[in-house]
């Protein structure tokens, strides 16, 4: 089982992308979080772009969200809401509209921000466009509030509570992606 974790900053050193790495030690037995490389290279949302033959970007995006069995998010917060890089992404796999690879796709969100606040605005911005898209976005929140102090040089998270929290939220986001397999 794989599920594909998107990191909405393309910053290297990343809070947001150390906390997918982080869920990605959380995961349960047999199952692999990839992690999405080509954010960057998506370029801006146009419609007139998006023909049978998109952009290779996009292309590669679609594939990666088709391939996977659920969507794991990690969001900064720009301006309370979520960076535009991120924004269009989830704009062009949201189309075409009736055969979006977000369609009932599985998803969790989580979120971190040197504030004290974790990107909890980002993610409710977040879980908004997702269920906009037709995801099934799971419960549970892990916003990590003064990211830069909350990993230790292994990339691990310090604080044990956080860490069950990521471990519980993955779980359910694998028990769903479970119930779908089973359900196919
Ligand atoms: C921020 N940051 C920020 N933080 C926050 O809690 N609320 C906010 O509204 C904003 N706005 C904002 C705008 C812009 C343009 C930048 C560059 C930054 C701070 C942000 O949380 C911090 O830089 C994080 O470390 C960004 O995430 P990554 O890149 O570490 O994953």
């Amino acid at each position: 089982m794989t599920i594909l974790g998107i990191s909405g900053s393309l910053r290297e050193g990343s809070h947001n992308s150390r906390l997918l790495a982080a869920a990605a030690r959380e995961l349960p037995d047999g199952v692999e979080l990839r992690v999405f490389t080509g954010l960057r290279d998506v370029p801006p949302y146009d419609q007139d772009d998006d023909t049978g033959d998109p952009p290779a970007a996009v292309a590669r995006l679609r594939r990666e969200l088709a391939e996977a069995d659920g969507l794991l998010v990690a969001t900064p917060e720009y301006n309370s809401s979520i960076p535009g890089q991120l924004k269009n992404a989830l704009d062009w796999a949201s189309r075409p509209k009736d055969e979006s690879v977000l369609r009932f796709l599985p998803a969790a969100v989580v979120s971190a921000s040197t504030g004290s606040f974790g990107a909890i605005w980002a993610q409710m911005e977040l879980r908004k466009v997702l269920g906009a898209s037709g995801a099934r976005t799971v419960e549970g929140e892990v916003a990590l509030p003064h990211a830069d102090r909350q990993f230790d040089a292994e990339g691990r998270l310090v604080d044990d509570a956080m860490r069950e929290r990521l471990r519980d939220l993955v779980g359910r986001l694998v028990d769903e992606a479970v119930r779908d397999r089973v359900a196919a």
